[in-house]
């Protein structure tokens, strides 16, 4: 393109906001028209989603903005014109994986030049993984981080309009602002994720997440309610409430009202029938949350309360700010006062000084709270943490076989309490074809076990009673009753 045109174009952008973004992909629209007619099709794009429920809500927002802007959807990433690698940096493996895809990637871009590769998330924020893809994956089109998603279309822009290969980065601190009502596509007809809040203010001493995704910001909940009505008017029947630490909702936003209350309005809307919300910090955990939930007929039977360590030494160094008896206090009164209600948890093994004994009492909480399913990770260094300078970092076999424990252990209560429920008839709201067997369907009970009966096509998205026949440990075989 001219250096003028684009000039002119940029100078004549909206200074900010939503419009500012319409206008952009009104722009990529043009100069993808332009490549369709050259190329004689359509041009195509591929998201894929690395890491939490956050990434794959804002992956769904960068969707949302290429289908505008006129791409197609693309299976195969090796062949789309665009791709986009929303990355997670969590844990070390998280990262491993990235490059280990985006090698591949750009050995097929030797041979397919027009392809894009634009990278966005939470790695982004860090500056040594920019200074490693600019040196050893310089082919990449486009890097932006975790608080200018919003702006994936003005990138673009400037990546399209550009002659030749120049890399298109720009990566911010914090978030200069919060542009809502883009275009989205969502995965699910039938389900979506809302964001109530970004950031996280906690700085547990092992983790990355406030680092890269910013300080606590919590939305406003008129424009978190009219989100919902809108997906509730789309068809939307079950949500997803997303944020760091759920329960710290509306702090620092004056007048704001708590996370159970914003349960209740959401609850109002009509058409949503089942209400999900993940993470709670088991710090901030109310009493106002558990009654919310046990006097609800939409919020489903599932809270996932992160452990992490149940050693209360360990906590302290975790920074978790709740001792193990704390915790047993509070998974108690949840199990008492909703006593159907699955408790789900993340534990980490390894933290640097664990020792034995405090895996035993990790292990003695999974067996007393008796979670219906966990997650189990082995601690990962994060350059930056507190936790990373600490030196007494525990050797990789010692870690090994605690893990093994732990896991051991989690696979015994999981067992134990995925067995109460057979032979009744719940409630499944179906999500997909099973990909084994094409003649299944798979659903989700309330308590979000997952649960495989015969069925087809035409049930996805529908709340349908199934009678659970035959409990495989994590999952259930059934019959539509
Ligand atoms: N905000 C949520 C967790 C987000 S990260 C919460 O506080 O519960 C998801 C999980 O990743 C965490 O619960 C923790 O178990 C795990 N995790 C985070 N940092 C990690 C690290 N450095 N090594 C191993 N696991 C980690
Ligand atoms: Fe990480 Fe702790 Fe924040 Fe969760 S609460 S995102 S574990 S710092
Ligand atoms: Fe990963 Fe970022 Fe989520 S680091 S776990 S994608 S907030």
């Amino acid at each position: 393109m001219q250096n003028a045109d684009y000039d002119e174009i940029i100078n004549n952008a909206p200074c900010e906001g939503r419009e500012r973004q319409l206008y952009f992909i009104d722009k990529c629209h043009d100069i993808i028209k332009e490549r369709e007619l050259i190329k004689g099709e359509k041009l195509t794009f591929h998201v894929a989603t690395f890491g939490c429920q956050m990434n794959a809500r804002d992956s769904e927002k960068l969707a949302g903005i290429l289908l505008k802007a006129g791409y197609v959807f693309e299976e195969d990433e090796k062949k789309a014109d665009i791709v986009v690698y929303n990355t997670c940096t969590v844990r070390d493996n998280a990262n491993q994986r990235l490059y280990g895809r985006l090698g591949t990637l750009c050995g097929i871009k030797k041979k397919q030049k027009d392809k894009l590769i634009a990278l966005c998330g939470c790695m982004m924020q860090e500056p040594l993984v920019l200074d490693k893809i600019k040196k050893s994956y310089s082919s990449t089109d486009i890097c932006f981080g975790t608080h200018n998603v919003y702006k994936f279309a003005e990138l673009l822009y400037r990546r399209l309009a550009a002659d030749g290969q120049t890399m298109i980065t720009e990566i911010l601190d914090e978030a200069a602002e919060i542009v809502e009502e883009l275009p989205v596509k969502r995965n699910y007809f039938f389900k979506s994720g809302v964001n109530i809040m970004y950031g996280c203010n906690n700085f547990c001493s092992y983790c990355i997440v406030p680092y890269v995704r910013g300080r606590e910001r919590s939305r406003s909940s008129e424009e978190i309610l009219c989100e919902i009505r809108n997906l509730a008017s789309d068809g939307v029947k079950e949500i997803m409430l997303l944020g760091q630490n759920v329960n710290s909702y509306g702090n620092g936003l004056k007048g704001e009202i708590s996370f159970p209350e914003l349960l209740r309005k959401a609850e109002e809307i009509e058409g949503i029938k089942r209400i999900r919300f993940m993470t709670s910090h088991p710090k901030d955990l109310s009493d106002e949350l558990i009654c919310t939930i046990r006097d609800s007929k939409k919020i489903c039977r599932h809270i996932h309360l992160p452990l992490q360590s149940g050693s209360t030494r360990i906590l302290d160094k975790m920074n978790r700010r709740y001792t193990k008896e704390s915790y047993l206090a509070l998974a108690d009164k949840i199990r008492r006062e909703i006593p159907d209600i699955a408790i789900t948890t993340d534990i980490i093994v390894g933290f640097p000084g664990e020792t034995k004994e405090d895996v035993d009492d990790t292990i003695d909480v999974i067996n007393k709270v008796c979670f219906d399913g966990a997650f189990t990770f082995i601690y990962s260094k994060r350059t930056g943490t507190p936790a990373a300078a600490m030196d007494n970092q525990v050797p990789e076999d010692e870690v090994k076989l605690q893990f093994d424990r732990v896991l051991e252990a989690v696979k015994e209560t999981s067992k134990k309490m995925a067995l109460k429920v057979e032979g009744q008839v719940q409630e499944v709201l179906v999500e997909d074809i099973n990909r084994q067997d094409k003649s299944l369907v798979t659903g989700r009970l309330s308590n979000n076990l997952l649960v495989h009966f015969p069925g087809d096509e035409a049930l996805i998205g529908n709340i349908v009673e199934v009678r659970l026949t035959e409990c495989m440990g994590f999952y259930y075989l059934g019959e539509q009753v």
